[in-house]
């Protein structure tokens, strides 16, 4: 087996780290973690990007040498990595001299082959993102990425010869169909490619940005941040462009799988392996770029205040099952939504009911029945041989989609046994077989449960490791070797088990720290949203309302505008909402949310409804009993922090309630609402 080699972005040390980071770090440890278990040499690089113009001004801010500032923003990562049980092999900082003196023997050696020359450069520079964008680049006349000012520049530059393999590149694409994955990030990259590649300015001016690796052969510049950074793939493993590089080059390079988020897909993909052929190198043999999460709904962003910090997820909910959601709920390679509620419902859906009741179950039943010890395996009967033929398919199936790096499909292929086995305990009733003391069949059915459990324990240990060793310790002492997954048979018979605590046990709702969190957040995305809408409508305004009182020639399209961006739907569409009028019976605070109101309406029927509604900004309950309002009964209930709500009501403001739309006392409850 050829040693295994992954690597994650090496993160800005600027940024707290987050969910995103978090992510593509525990996808890396998952597949180091499975090619170890399989006895393939694995090595996993992650580190930290620690130069650049936002290092040196955060640094300046903070009345610190860039150097101390980096010192202590590295940490914050590597102490996550231990919480989240990450057992990478390196972490590389990229202000390490084992890396700065690499790179600036690579940027000798470039130079020294003519692959790096100097030039004038001119063009719009972001100082914000530290590059140059061309004119049709700019949106609004500012930078396309920070949305911020650019200003024209003209000065000398360093220039590497990215242009000259281009070629290359587009026919190595071409030619290896598992370099750039998953497939459509393929022809992302070749549709970038198909317009002319040009040369990379790969340095900085140290009158303008001092903080870098100084490049070897003029002291007046440093290296631009992001070659400097993307060397760290090679610079980590003992990469010695002028001599015999390292042990672990050799035995690793090339990488097999270097995972990135597909806002860095171009950066990889094009400058990242045209370096490697021109320092005489392969580039890596795929580069995996995985989707983008959203946080509620919206784009993670310290502005919004959403940022999802780990640490707060651990202490909440535990590394494991954080590690197992990221990876279960979405595909990996597409985009995904984290919702706290989501994280609930899947928690208690996956971890909670399927295989922690499984394990609890099956564990119990064996300790009040059977001694408390590994029952013997009968020969079993048809069920029993359709068992053996899933769990053999389970374990191929598996493989297959974690080695194509398809986590959420290994884990839902793993769940179809779990499913399988809670449902032949529902089948076979070995509480009936107990009862009729039909001892041996109840003995073989027990310990395909069992095995079921350890089949699953260890399948989910690249997953969640401690749970997977505390259900193992439950089950006695087995190989956790995943080439012994394939069979209902290896556990040790008489060995010792017990139930003990469940292993996850059911979450009855969000821990009120989360929710704390939860809801400032969305408060924040919402003020900003109204803010945002507010200045949109006023800009409208203001278009059409002449400073000098000159009458305008054009008729006003404020109205326009503001209808073009909505989508039209048809009457059909719209006559599927059943609104109807209510009367307001009852109303009181949520027990567990400031923002929401806990009303009883009656909308005509026999019983009034349960509404949660979050009015409580712009209404106090006593306020609410008695009026008519207009309430939307076809939604499909849904509990509300841990309140059923039956219907919705109809406010004005979005979620920044203004006023609820009422009704004239006298109508009916029930009215229909058109
Ligand atoms: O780009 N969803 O560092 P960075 C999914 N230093 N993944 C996310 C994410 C999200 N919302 N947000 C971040 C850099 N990520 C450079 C890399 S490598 C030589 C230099 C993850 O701190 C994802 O892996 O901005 C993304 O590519 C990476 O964090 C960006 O990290």
């Amino acid at each position: 087996m050829s040693p295994f080699y992954v690597t994650t972005p090496i993160y800005y040390v600027n940024d707290r780290p987050h969910l995103g980071h978090a992510y593509t770090t525990i996808a890396a440890d998952v597949l180091t973690r499975w090619h170890r278990a399989n006895g393939r040499e694995a090595y996993f690089l992650t580190g930290t990007d620690e130069h650049g113009q936002k290092v040196l001004k955060a640094a300046e801010a903070r009345g610190l040498t860039p150097q101390q500032h980096v010192d202590e923003l590295c940490q914050p990562f590597q102490k996550l990595w231990g919480r989240l049980n990450i057992e990478h092999d390196d972490f590389i900082r990229t202000t390490e001299p084992r890396h700065t003196g690499v790179v600036r023997d690579a940027l000798q050696m470039l130079l020294d082959r003519g692959d790096i020359y100097a030039d004038d450069y001119e063009g719009w520079y972001s100082t914000n993102v530290e590059r140059f964008w061309t004119e049709k680049d700019l949106v609004d006349g500012k930078c396309p990425e920070s949305g911020q000012p650019v200003e024209w520049i003209k000065e000398k530059n360093y220039f590497f010869k990215m242009g000259k393999y281009a070629d290359k590149l587009r026919q190595w694409i071409e030619d290896k169909p598992d370099f750039l994955r998953p497939a459509s990030r393929k022809n992302e990259v070749l549709g970038y490619l198909k317009k002319e590649v040009g040369d990379l300015c790969i340095s900085r001016p140290k009158s303008r940005m001092s903080w870098g690796i100084e490049l070897p052969f003029d002291k007046d510049y440093v290296a631009y941040v992001w070659f400097d950074a993307l060397l760290n793939y090679i610079t980590a493993l003992g990469y010695t462009p002028t001599g015999e590089s390292g042990a672990n080059f050799t035995k690793f390079w090339p990488a097999s799988v270097h995972l990135v988020g597909k806002d860095i897909l171009t950066t990889h993909s094009v400058y990242w392996s045209t370096m490697p052929f021109a320092l005489g190198l392969e580039p890596a043999q795929c580069l995996y770029a995985h989707g983008w999460w959203t946080i509620e709904g919206r784009k993670m962003s310290k502005s919004l205040g959403n940022v999802v910090d780990p640490n707060l997820l651990i202490d909440c909910y535990g590394a494991d099952p954080v590690r197992y959601f990221l990876l279960r709920e979405i595909a990996f390679g597409g985009d995904g939504d984290f919702s706290h509620d989501g994280f609930m419902l899947r928690y208690n859906a996956d971890l909670a009911n399927a295989l922690g009741n499984l394990a609890h179950r099956s564990l119990s039943m064996t300790g009040k029945w059977l001694g408390g010890v590994v029952p013997k395996l009968d020969a079993g009967g048809e069920e029993e041989a359709a068992l053996d033929a899933l769990c053999a398919e389970t374990l191929a199936g598996f493989t297959a989609e974690l080695e194509a790096l398809q986590f959420s499909r290994a884990l839902e292929i793993l769940w179809t046994l779990v499913g399988a086995g809670n449902k032949y305990i529902d089948t076979l009733e070995p509480w009936a077989l107990n009862r009729e003391g039909k001892m041996e069949r109840l003995a073989g059915v027990m310990r395909r449960c069992l095995e079921i459990c350890r089949v699953a324990s260890v399948l989910l240990a690249p997953f969640c490791p401690d749970k997977a060793r505390e259900l193992a310790e439950k089950l006695g002492d087995f190989d956790m070797s995943p080439s012994t997954a394939g069979t209902l048979d290896g556990l040790t018979e008489g060995a010792a088990v017990a139930a003990g605590e469940p292993l996850f046990p059911r979450m009855m709702e969000l821990p009120e720290r989360i929710s704390q969190v939860r809801d400032a957040a969305l408060a924040a995305a919402d003020a900003e949203a109204d803010a945002a809408a507010a200045k949109k409508s006023a800009a409208s305004k203001n278009k059409n309302t002449p400073k000098d009182g000159k009458t305008m020639s054009a008729e006003p399209k404020n109205t326009e505008s503001e209808t073009e961006e909505i989508p039209r739907i048809k009457f059909e569409d719209f006559a599927k909402v059943a609104l109807r009028s209510g009367k307001v019976v009852s109303a009181v605070q949520h027990p567990n949310a400031d923002r929401l109101l806990h009303l009883m309406v009656d909308v005509g029927e026999d019983e009034p409804r349960s509404i949660v509604a979050g009015i409580a900004n712009r209404y106090k309950p006593e306020e609410l009993v008695g009026q008519t309002v207009v309430v939307v009964i076809n939604l499909k209930p849904a509990k509300l922090r841990g309140v059923r709500s039956e219907g919705m009501m109809l406010a004005a403001g979005g979620s920044n309630v203004q006023g609820l739309v009422t009704l004239s006392e006298d109508c009916a409850p029930g009215t229909i609402v058109r």
